[in-house]
């Protein structure tokens, strides 16, 4: 379906509204055309015969005023239909994006996505509801005023109108090359909000490392290519109003040399002709706004275009229509026969022919070097990825047979990037049940050892955190993380590198917290304190992508040469020299 047709479907609801307003603007027609009719019995009459006199002012008052209340209430109606149309276009394009893969956000910059939602949607906003306003009203005063032209004199008329429909050769042509411009235009403008959103988020960085020349450097490149083809885009749309300005001289010169003989022969009278005058003259400035009325549609089309792109964008985590909900696990989680390779490394296996079952209440480790594909690995668990080969079973039934919605509810996570939101502390914590008592928040909140820093703060549960919990440190953005795992009471629980940020003693205690915690769940956990692995019911160990060794504690310490055997010696056992072997994500985090 066309763009246009599209954006049009999104008005149907509105079409009470549009209707009044069609009504006003064939009244502000009317009125205008009656404002240059009325130039001949000012003539004819008011100056030249002194009659009529209050009946013609008392005319134009009312051809003003109807004017007036037809311009003013076909604007604000076509605009409260244009801003409708805008508000559900861009909740639906939120909605979608964020129903989007992981896959889709890693190749799309918030910066790209951002621009979409604010400038693409406010292009077409100008057009649905100030262009197609346009188009309409000064559509019907052209008419009106094409009315009054032929009722005074057809052949002049018809003279002084015939370059009409060489003006459209042109503004066809220009229109498509418009579109064209348009579309560079939007995408320079993404790349420009790409450029600025990174520079901002990763500022620390940037001036850790002193590149804040470099980043402006860059910035100045991006915006540069948007103002020249911004200057592309001008050179285009203002070529067409001169053209018109003198196509308006050709036609008045027509006009006066053609009507001056009329006159002298007696076939119209003075004030008819300047009424045609009056009415040829007014009838330039609807004119030229309807030639722009092209160039603004072709715009919004590229806009709409692009809007629609990001929206018909098909999940790479679709849900089977009608999909029945997840029932609550019983019995186990088995990965059968799994691989992963991301989108973007093709060839490349993240994760290969990994089989493994953990039962319901049962913990698993998951250990391995930095890049083994653990991240990967319980990633493919919410479905933020889905598997390439094999599938994830839960109680037997496939996970991408069940609905998202079912399946994400029954998993807790806490990331290896904790994730805040720029909300009160209270809001963070119970992020995944809003509805949570503040008891509930304060039990979860002393469970994950973050009671006595949260007291400490401000207002306490109230403060706000700022974006990304910017206003607390590593370790607290971790226990708050972890806090809200607690509150969230799935029965399944992820725990990348959960208490990474920590110190030993704070650790212990969370430690401790997540012990109690993991007792009645089902739970995958990446960690590298060796009690949590000592305590696992199953020990998965991964080398490239592989199973490597899979048991418990004991029995793959007892193997000779066991990859486990030898990650234990340099790693867990002696913590304190994790640092320099910690894997390189969490140095810039
Ligand atoms: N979005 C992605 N696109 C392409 N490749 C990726 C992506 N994410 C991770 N990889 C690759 O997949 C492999 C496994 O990464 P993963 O994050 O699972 O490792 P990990 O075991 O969690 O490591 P760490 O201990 O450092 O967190 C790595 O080689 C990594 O480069
Ligand atoms: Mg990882």
């Amino acid at each position: 379906m066309s763009p246009l047709r599209r954006l049009l479907r999104y008005a149907a609801p509105y079409r009470g509204r549009f209707a009044v307003a069609l009504a006003a603007m064939a009244a502000y027609g009317g009125a205008s055309a009656w404002l240059a009719y009325l130039v001949k019995p000012i003539f004819d009459e008011v100056l030249i015969k002194q009659q009529s006199l209050s009946t013609v002012a008392w005319a134009i008052l009312a051809a003003y005023l109807l004017k007036g209340l037809g311009s003013y209430a076909s604007s604000y109606l076509m605009a409260d239909v244009g801003q409708h149309v805008v508000l559900d276009l861009r909740n639906e394009m939120f909605r979608r994006t964020l129903g989007q893969s992981a896959a889709f956000f890693k190749s799309r910059s918030t910066g790209q996505l951002l621009s979409r939602l604010t400038n693409d949607i406010a292009q077409v906003q100008q057009v649905v509801s100030e262009t197609v306003a346009d188009l309409l009203r000064e559509s019907m005063a052209v008419v009106g005023f094409a009315g009054l032209l032929f009722s005074y004199d057809a052949g002049l008329a018809l003279v002084c109108l015939t370059g009409a429909p060489l003006v459209m050769y042109p503004l066809v042509k220009l229109g498509q090359r418009l579109r064209r411009t348009t579309k560079r235009s939007q995408e320079h403008l993404e790349h420009m909000s790409h450029v600025a959103t990174e520079a901002f988020t990763g500022h620390r960085i940037v001036k850790a490392f002193g590149a804040e020349e470099r980043e402006a450097a860059r910035f100045g490149l991006a915006a540069r290519a948007l103002y020249r083809v911004n200057l592309a885009v001008t050179a285009t749309v203002s070529v067409m109003p001169p053209v018109m300005e003198f196509l308006g001289g050709v036609a008045m010169a027509t006009a006066l040399w053609y009507g001056s003989r009329e006159i002298g022969a007696g076939r119209l009278t003075e004030g008819e002709f300047t009424a045609f005058l009056a009415a040829l003259f007014l009838m330039y400035g609807p004119l030229k706004k309807l030639s722009r009325v092209n160039a603004n549609i072709q715009q919004s089309i590229a806009a709409s275009q692009r809007i629609f792109e990001l929206i018909d964008t098909r999940s790479e985590v679709p849900e089977a229509p009608g999909a029945p909900a997840l029932p609550p696990l019983a019995q186990a989680i088995e990965f059968r026969d799994v691989s992963f390779e991301y989108e973007d490394a093709r060839g490349k296996s993240a994760l290969r022919h990994i089989s493994f079952t953990v039962r319901a209440g049962q913990t698993a480790a998951i250990v391995g070097r930095s890049g083994a594909g653990k991240t990967s690995l319980v990633n493919l668990i919410p479905r933020f990825y889905d598997v390439t080969g094999g599938a994830i079973l839960i109680d037997g039934t496939d996970i991408t047979r069940v609905s998202l919605a079912s399946l994400r509810g029954q998993i807790g996570m806490v990331t290896q990037d904790t994730v805040l939101f720029d909300d009160t502390v209270a809001a963070n914590i119970a992020y995944g049940r809003p509805a949570a008592t503040a008891a509930a928040i304060e039990a979860a909140a002393r469970a994950a050892r973050a009671h006595e820093f949260i007291a400490g703060l401000p207002q306490g549960y109230r403060t706000v955190i700022g974006e990304r919990g910017q206003r607390l440190s590593g370790g607290q953005r971790q226990r708050l993380a972890i806090a809200r795992a607690i509150l969230s009471d799935a029965p399944i629980l992820i725990l990348d590198e959960a208490t990474s940020a920590l110190d030993s003693e704070s650790e212990g205690l969370v430690q401790d917290a997540l012990a109690n915690l993991m007792k009645d769940r089902t739970s995958f956990v990446i960690a590298h304190r060796l009690s949590t692995i000592q305590r696992a019911d199953v020990i998965i160990v991964l080398e490239r992508g592989r199973v490597a060794e899979v048991g418990r504690h004991e029995e793959l310490l007892a193997k000779p040469d066991g990859i486990y055997a030898a990650l234990h010696a340099v790693q867990f056992a002696a913590p304190r020299r994790r640092a320099a072997t910690a894997p390189a994500g969490k140095a810039g985090a």
